[in-house]
């Protein structure tokens, strides 16, 4: 008997034994699909591929992080400067999470819009619902977990709110601090949460595409399918069609972050001077003009909002000498200051271009392949 033979044994062997090739043949390979969804049905398989992302992400992160108060901040900045592509991993992480609600979002819109949330797709819309807060909780505790000073006030706001409930609200706040204020319980039950609900919002996309499948997609002209000549197998139309979108999603993902275009943040325009917020603040002290009023305290500073700032002037011409006798100009200093401070705050700034450069090119490339056999696959579809 031939290799191939042997192994569609097997296969048989198992799948009538544990039916899982099957059910996969069913929802992603046979699954009737209408003719005509236009991009906007990409968005659930591109929701599908970031809560992938943000488990993966994570997990690898959950590594490394440990969740207690004296030590979660400091375990963060261990991860961007010391762990091996630590910054790379809180990044996806980062960005993916905010990549995701706008995937969602468009998601949930397009259903508005098409729809989808009327009769027979209720329950399909509600289960999305579940999802949408579940992730709303998710995110809001991964927020906390950095425990820096947004995370806790952060979890202070957010978590007070549910002092507004009747008679019980104090009592359900201080359930959820698991104290009298938000402190070290609260982390770690956050962080416990934090870890558990993408794998239950996993368990709920499952019953999100059951139901799907029970019921059917809905489709741009909103009515339903007639017969066969309406619709085509998710495979091989809508697995193409799906992988091209998650490479043209990709791109716009990786060109974000400061890969491409060049990164516009404020810390990277401080390295250059001009127009940057560092290096001109700690150069924009001026005499106090004659007709401007400075509270006691404050000094004149042509570039911090209101003119008015509690920082004295700080680096004059001559300020200190450099050992290699470098020129000591106020601006001099005032950029090596802004470059020292960008490369503290992100060390690894050049590597992080340098490997989105490749990567945004790599996607290029890969995504136009998938367009061009997305074509020739769709090119017999009327
Ligand atoms: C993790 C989040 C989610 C994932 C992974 C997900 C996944 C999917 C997938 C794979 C599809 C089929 C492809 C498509 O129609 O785009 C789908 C369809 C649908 N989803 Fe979601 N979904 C999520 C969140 C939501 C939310 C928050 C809602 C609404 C509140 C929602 C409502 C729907 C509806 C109504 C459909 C059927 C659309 C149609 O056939 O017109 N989904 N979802």
């Amino acid at each position: 008997m031939t290799a191939p033979g042997r192994l569609n044994r097997a296969i048989d062997w198992f799948d009538q034994r544990l039916p899982i090739i099957t059910l996969m043949k069913h929802s992603a390979v046979e699954y009737p699909t209408p003719k005509n969804l236009n991009y906007w049905w990409n968005f659930g398989s591109l929701a599908g591929f970031m809560l992938v992302v943000m488990i993966v992400t994570g997990l690898v992160l959950a590594m490394q992080f440990t969740p207690h108060v004296d030590l979660a901040f400091n375990s963060v900045e261990r991860i961007m400067r010391d762990v091996n592509y630590g910054w790379l991993i809180r990044y996806l992480h980062m960005n993916g999470a905010s990549m995701f609600f706008v995937v969602v979002y468009i998601h949930v819109f397009r259903g508005l819009y098409y729809g989808s949330y009327k009769p027979p797709r209720e329950l399909l819309w509600w289960i999305g619902l579940v999802i949408l807060l579940l992730m709303m909780a998710t995110a809001f505790m991964g927020y906390v977990l950095p425990w820096g000073q947004m995370s806790l006030w952060g979890a202070t706001v957010i978590t007070n709110l549910f002092s507004a409930v009747p008679v019980v609200g104090d009592t359900i706040v201080t359930l959820l601090w698991g104290g009298f204020s938000v402190d070290n319980p609260t982390l770690n039950r956050f962080f416990v949460l934090h870890f558990l609900l993408p794998f239950v919002i996993f368990g709920v996309v499952v019953l999100h595409v059951w139901a799907l499948h029970s019921v059917k997609s809905n489709n741009p002209l909103g009515i339903d399918v007639k017969g066969p000549q309406d619709i085509i197998p998710f495979h091989p139309y809508y697995t193409v069609k799906d992988l091209f979108g998650i490479g043209v999603f990709l791109i716009a993902k990786a060109s974000n972050g400061g890969a491409l275009p060049p990164d516009l943040s404020l810390i990277v325009k401080a390295r250059e001077g001009g127009p940057d917020y560092v290096f001109s603040l700690i150069t924009g002290f001026a005499p106090q003009p004659p007709d401007v009023e400075l509270p006691p305290g404050k000094y004149y500073n042509t570039t911090f909002p209101g003119h008015a700032i509690s920082m004295p002037p700080q680096i004059t011409d001559g300020a200190i000498e450099f050992a290699d006798g470098a020129p000591n100009t106020a601006d001099a200093i005032a950029r090596d200051v802004t470059a020292f401070l960008q490369w503290a705050s992100e060390p690894e700034l050049e590597e992080r271009h340098a490997l989105g450069v490749k990567t945004v090119l790599f996607l290029f490339a890969a995504t136009a392949l998938m367009y061009a056999l997305k074509r020739r696959v769709w090119a017999g579809v009327h």
